[in-house]
């Protein structure tokens, strides 16, 4: 069945490989960009800002103006940042917050009124492995998709009688823009420079070799699909895997060991 999708961010990695799928998959697509770039054929482009308010109020008002109904909504767009929590700096936290979570949760409150009519609505929450477990020097990161988590979680509840499928999608390592954007603060004299620096590049050497975003496109394409779809989705490497299912059952001091040694810090 046809059904009319918003996501954001369809400028690079996951949001354009997204759309891209969903168009093919017959769906109406409207995708967000943040300015003029190439974008899949036959998605609907419009202009939004995370951190700027008045840009997702208009670009979810075009959808509805045009179509009546909102079926799906995926929230994919968001903000990297490296940087010791002690060092990184006020505007860098503040803007991470500003757009993984104040803009997200527009974009939420604004399209549940649709979606909760809708006989056959979805929500998707890209969070990360990261959101399940506190990654270092990404302190401020994974603290935003920890907040993902607890806002899909809360929602599942609220929304139990509107029918609306609320999934969370676990990213692990992947090949996108995210690794050249990542904005990088550190003090000039840090105490954290040389792990941090260590870490850094073991976690861009994960991202560079990681996997091809046209297979998280595809199970989401899935998704999309689905009826009764599972809450959770961990796309990853069989390894990412198991270190999530290690990270339930194992002590918490082991888990950090575990993490402490991979990232070399
Ligand atoms: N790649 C991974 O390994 C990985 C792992 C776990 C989770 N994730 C998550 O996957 C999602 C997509 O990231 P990606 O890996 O595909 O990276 P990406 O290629 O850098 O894509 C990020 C998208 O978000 C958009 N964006 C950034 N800031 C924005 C803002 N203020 N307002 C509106 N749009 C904004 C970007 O637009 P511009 O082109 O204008 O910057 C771009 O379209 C993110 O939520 C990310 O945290 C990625």
């Amino acid at each position: 069945m046809k059904k009319v999708v918003f996501i954001t961010g369809i400028s690079s990695g996951f949001g354009f490989e997204i759309a891209k799928q969903l168009v093919k998959n017959g769906h109406i697509v409207y995708g967000t960009i943040r300015s003029k770039c190439e974008t899949p054929h036959g998605v609907h482009v419009l202009e939004m800002d995370l951190t700027d308010s008045d840009s997702i109020q208009k670009a979810i008002q075009s959808v509805i103006e045009n179509e009546t109904v909102l079926d799906v909504v995926i929230n994919n767009a968001g903000m990297h940042s490296g940087g010791p929590i002690e060092d990184i700096a006020e505007e860098v936290y503040r803007k991470h917050f500003e757009t993984n979570i104040f803009g997200f949760m527009q974009i939420i409150q604004l399209s549940l009124p649709y979606l909760r009519k809708s006989k056959q609505a979805t929500l998707i929450n890209i969070s990360s492995i990261g959101g399940l477990t506190g990654l270092p020097f990404q302190g401020i990161y994974s603290a935003t998709k920890f907040a993902i988590e607890g806002i899909s979680q809360a929602l599942r509840t609220e929304l139990k009688p509107y029918n609306v499928n609320v999934v969370v999608v676990n990213p692990g390592d992947f090949r996108t823009k995210n690794t050249a954007s990542r904005v990088k603060s550190i003090k000039e004299d840090s105490v954290y420079a040389e792990r941090f620096h260590n870490s850094l590049k073991i976690i861009e050497n994960d991202e560079n070799n990681g996997m091809d975003p046209k297979i998280l496109a595809q199970k989401v394409g899935q998704i999309v699909e689905m009826k009764k779809p599972k809450q959770r989705y961990i796309i990853s490497s069989n390894f990412q895997k198991l270190a999530c299912i290690a990270r339930r059952i194992l002590p918490e001091s082991l888990i950090q060991w575990l993490i402490s040694s991979h990232y070399k810090c």
